[in-house]
């Protein structure tokens, strides 16, 4: 070995040895004839001093030292002189004074600095991973993650779970995104699809008798990209038999509790799990993934606004739609440019408006309102509309008026905003929830067709069976969401494992016999052999260590994370391919494709 230690893990009790490492160049300062360094390595950062009067040899070393260069030290351990010790870092009671120095490799000037967390231009950070990733922060991300799946895997062995590996080149399995397709030489013509997760795969390790599997499974999903999506992630997929939605539940509960208290221990939970349908979450937070770590909780008004001559409300109730808000608190003294930014806000939603009523008087009554409807409203109409919102003197209402989507879509976004603005998610709290009540099927209005709510392998609410025929809409289904400060963070259901039934959900998705028989025939003939009741669950793996480590994107706790375009800047992938290999695939581009080459 080239050390003796690494930088971190000197402490106090080194005093007095001799150490030798080896590590980057974080920092140099040149102080009245002495260098000091704040050597780096994987481990940490400790203080190097080079004094001419310990080692002349080491100190002119130093002095051609720069930012990144990989040096090896060897001097001893000293506890620093008092006025110098340096609180923040481990290692900041003591240094080490160099007596020996070596140059292992000297480095270019980075194009951003490594030693400061100041915000990089997104390319550079993806083009030089390399570099971005020796920040400590990026560091300290993927040290957690490896903490996090090396604790998922071990609590899972001591519950009995088997972790079993499925390929990557499969068939399509459809969760609603495009797949990804790699062509076939031996086979001409045809594709492999890369999987979008392993669903019917660990369906089929249940029909073998596993019982319960699990696998930190890489997923592919040719989709739109943002901050909590890649084209190509990492699920914690599981699947059980002989379960219940409860107990696939209760295990994510401990399993998320016991993951917290052994790699986040200063941040809190909210215990139990809250569980909410999802009519409730939908009506509470206008969205099916809400952060509960704060109030603002949506008010339905539409029964108030139906009896006001207000036109912009009755035209919307008018319209089927709905008139809901809400009440931010201390808000009612914002400008006109702050409602304007609101306003465009709740425009890019799709509203058609926002409007704001600031209580900006001692009381809360029509002289002191300020609002384009207070003119048509009555004072009792005020005050049961202030009741609702439970507003006090100095809130501001929002309040959007139009379809339900609309209305909660502009809501969900004014809420997360607003709870942004003012600070009010708490940042040590990881609050998870769990979704329950998902209905069944999903209509799809631009095709003209039921769609799965979570996906077609999905089993109804048994009591609910007979409804398929006469009214699927009231169909219940077995699934269930977790989420987690307004994050879905997982998905799964109870599976359908009989052959009729999954082959009536097909046809009631649309699917033709020979479609249902060519995309899903395997699965399907498994589900006779003695297929067992199974369920399962799979939880985005880049999102749970995201919100862990309290970063915005999944691109800080990924190493090597696509840009917006899915590119991979630093290999330059995807790239073209030479006509032979286009050949020996037998494929052929279009010809504007190749002109553009
Ligand atoms: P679902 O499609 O809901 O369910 O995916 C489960 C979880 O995977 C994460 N996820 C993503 N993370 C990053 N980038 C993406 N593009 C991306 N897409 C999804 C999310 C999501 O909640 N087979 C089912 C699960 C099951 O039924 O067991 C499935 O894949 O956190």
């Amino acid at each position: 070995m080239l050390k003796s230690h690494n930088c971190g893990e000197l402490r106090e009790n080194h005093a007095g040895q001799q150490v030798t490492l080896a590590g980057w160049v974080h920092r140099r300062r040149d102080h009245g004839g002495k260098v000091f360094i704040d050597l780096r390595d994987r481990e940490g950062i400790i203080q190097v001093v080079f004094n001419p009067q310990v080692s002349q040899e080491a100190y002119q070393v130093a002095g051609s030292l720069r930012g990144e260069y990989v040096i090896q030290v060897a001097g001893d351990v000293s506890p620093r002189p008092e006025g110098t010790k340096n609180p923040k870092l481990a290692t900041g009671n003591i240094e080490v004074m160099a007596k020996e120095a070596i140059i292992l490799n000297p480095s270019k000037t980075p194009p951003f600095y490594i030693s400061e967390d100041v915000e990089v231009e997104e390319s550079l950070c993806l083009k030089s991973r390399y570099l971005y990733l020796r920040r400590p922060r990026m560091k300290d991300n993927l040290l957690l993650r490896h903490k996090m799946i090396k604790f998922i895997r071990d609590f899972l062995d001591g519950k009995g779970f088997v972790e079993i590996e499925t390929p990557i080149l499969i068939k399509s399995t459809p969760e609603g995104a495009r797949d990804y397709l790699v062509p076939s030489r031996i086979n001409p013509g045809k594709f492999y699809a890369l999987p979008q997760s392993p669903q019917q795969l660990k369906q089929i390790l249940m029909v073998a008798g596993f019982d319960k599997y699990f696998q930190i499974a890489r997923c592919f999903r040719d989709e739109d990209l943002r901050a909590d999506r890649q084209p190509e992630f990492t699920q914690l997929d599981m699947e059980m038999s002989f379960i219940e939605v409860n107990d696939i539940l209760q295990l994510m509960e401990e399993l998320f509790t016991s993951l917290a208290g052994a790699t986040k221990p200063d941040m809190r939970l909210l215990k139990p799990f809250p569980y909410l349908s999802y009519k409730e979450t939908l009506e509470k937070y206008g969205t099916d993934k809400p952060d509960i770590r704060f109030g603002l909780e949506l008010k339905d008004i539409s029964d108030i606004a139906a009896n006001t001559d207000f036109q912009v409300f009755r035209s919307a109730l008018d319209n089927n739609g709905r008139v809901k808000g809400i009440c931010v608190p201390g808000c009612g003294h914002y400008t006109r440019h702050q409602l304007d930014e609101l306003i465009n806000l709740a425009k890019s939603c799709g509203a058609q408006g926002l409007m704001t009523m600031a209580f900006t008087g001692e009381a809360i009554t029509l002289d002191e309102v300020k609002s384009a409807a207070a003119k048509y409203l009555t004072p009792r109409q005020l005050e049961e509309i202030a009741g609702r919102f439970e507003a006090k003197p100095g809130d501001l209402l929002l309040i959007v008026a139009d379809k339900l989507e609309v209305v909660n879509k502009t809501l969900d976004e004014l809420r997360r905003e607003m709870a942004q603005r003012l600070n009010l998610a708490d940042a040590d709290l990881l609050a998870f929830a769990f979704v329950v009540d998902f209905p069944f099927l999903e209509w799809n209005e631009a095709e003209n067709r039921w769609e799965p709510m979570h996906h077609p392998f999905t089993a109804p609410r048994e009591e609910d069976a007979l409804l398929l025929d006469t009214e699927p809409a009231k169909v219940y289904g077995q699934h269930y969401d977790v989420v987690c400060n307004g994050c879905e963070l997982g998905s799964g259901s109870i599976r359908i494992h009989n052959r009729q039934l999954q082959e009536k959900i097909f046809s009631l998705l649309g699917y033709s016999k020979e479609e249902t028989e060519s995309r899903f025939g395997g699965l399907l003939e498994a589900l006779e052999y003695g297929a067992p009741p199974h369920g399962g669950i799979a939880i985005g793996l880049d999102r749970l260590v995201m919100l862990f480590a309290g970063e915005g994107s999944i691109r800080e706790v990924i190493a090597f994370p696509k840009n917006q375009n899915a590119v991979d800047m630093m290999l330059d992938s995807p790239s073209y391919v030479n006509k032979h290999q286009l050949d020996e695939l037998n494929l052929k581009l279009k010809h504007e494709v190749l002109h553009s080459q």
